[in-house]
């Protein structure tokens, strides 16, 4: 039974920052974070959206009655969750119109999440063939301002239906894996920044692609030449770029040719939204879909999928038959231009009013941000979302 990604879709707040700004402000020339990190723009999250509003807005466009009907779990891959008991998947029911027999739970391992929640759901659509399970990595990358983190924050969700008979992907039976404890990337309870070692964590995500994808080789006997596109987390594009490099250094020129032709294709999203977490992978396969025109059934494409801490996994997956059916052709490029440019005095702004754990009661002004599903604030430590 084929198993794997049936729908896809997007959503990032309706603001960005130009980083060639950002760079002009910190006096750092704009080729470092434009050619040296690999980041056009990033996306600037209003405190009116947080990782349940973005997660709605993803999913409501790509859920029909049917599907709604037959969706009986709903994994929420996050690491910027905003309650430390109830999870970020039980507010989608009330928000989504979903029905009350459902299984709904949150996930963690840094960025690795969303990959966790898609095998997951593998196993129980094998167990239960009719069932559909919503699939989430939303996020909100916020390091300091200021800090070197800082042109690489970004966000926004991707939602995933997996099914029996997908329209787009058919996850293959072949993962490998790799788990080590390192201190690379963690955020103590009670910080809303991230805190990172860039370089050693950036090192680690190659050292581990260099294991799962040996292995992967070894198990399977599939060689780079056996892949169409080859997509990697993207914490920021150029690091996808160096494990490309390393995945591509053996191989027969037209072979890294169209790999590295592809890759332009799955990182062109990400370099105009910065980094997702969780979703960032998945952007890149929407990405992928929407951008090239060399794609084909039965074509293969590798996934590698690293979260901090760490875990690292690659498996494949092969387009199905219509896969791009229901793809438009750069469909969201066009809502990435419609986004509302900010100053950097704005957005320092905006970076700073988000609401605070020590916000009791608070109301946000919900009228500027145009998203169906808004944040409206927190009543008595309790969050209020509103469907417009
Ligand atoms: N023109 C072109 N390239 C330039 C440049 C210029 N003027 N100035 C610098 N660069 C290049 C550097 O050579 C370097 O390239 P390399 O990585 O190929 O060596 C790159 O730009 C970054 O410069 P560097 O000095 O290493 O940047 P930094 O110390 O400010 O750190 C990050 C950059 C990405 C490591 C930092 O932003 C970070 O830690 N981000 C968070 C990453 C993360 O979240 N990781 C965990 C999740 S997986």
């Amino acid at each position: 039974m084929n198993i794997g990604i049936d729908k896809i879709s997007f959503f990032t707040p309706h603001l960005c920052l130009d980083m060639a700004e950002l760079a002009e402000a910190r006096n750092v020339d704009p080729n470092k974070y434009l050619i040296g990190i690999g980041q056009s723009k990033m996306a600037v999250i209003p405190p009116t959206q947080d990782v349940v509003s973005m997660a709605a807005n993803a999913a409501d466009k790509i859920l029909t009655p049917e599907d709604k009907e037959q969706i009986d779990m709903v994994l929420f891959a996050t690491e910027s969750g905003i309650d430390n008991s109830k999870s970020g998947a039980v507010y989608l029911q009330r928000l989504l119109g979903l029905k009350h027999q459902v299984r709904v739970v949150e996930l963690k391992q840094a960025c690795y999440t969303a990959t966790a929640a898609i095998h997951f759901a593998h196993g129980h659509i094998a167990m239960n063939p009719d069932s559909k399970v919503l699939v989430i990595g939303a996020d909100n990358a916020r390091y300091g301002l200021a800090t070197k983190g800082e042109p690489t924050q970004g966000g926004g969700a991707v939602a995933m239906l997996i099914s029996r008979d997908p329209q787009i992907l058919a996850i293959q039976d072949d993962a490998t894996y790799w788990a080590d404890d390192v201190m690379d990337f963690w955020r103590p309870l009670g910080f809303d920044e991230a805190l990172v070692d860039g370089k050693y964590s950036t090192n680690v995500y190659l050292e581990f692609f260099k294991h799962v994808f040996k292995e992967y080789q070894d198990n399977t006997g599939f060689d780079i030449s056996k892949f169409d596109a080859m997509l990697f987390h993207l914490p920021y594009t150029k690091e996808g770029f160096k494990a490309l490099k390393i995945a591509i250094e053996d191989a027969d020129p037209t072979v890294a040719a169209r790999l590295t032709h592809e890759f332009e294709n799955v990182r062109r999203y990400s370099n105009q939204i910065g980094n997702l977490y969780t979703g960032s992978l998945y952007l890149g396969l929407l990405s992928l879909l929407e951008n090239s025109t060399d794609l084909k059934a039965g074509m293969r494409l590798g996934l590698y999928s690293y979260g901090s801490g760490a875990q690292g996994e690659f498996y494949s997956g092969l387009l199905r038959p219509g896969f791009d059916q229901n793809i438009e052709h750069e469909a969201f490029q066009k809502v990435l231009d419609a986004r509302k440019q900010l100053s950097v005095a704005e957005y320092e702004d905006v970076y700073n009013s988000r609401i605070k754990i020590s916000d009791k009661t608070r109301k946000l002004d919900i009228s500027t941000d145009p998203a169906k599903f808004v944040f409206a604030g927190v009543e008595d430590y309790q969050r209020q979302y509103v469907v417009k």
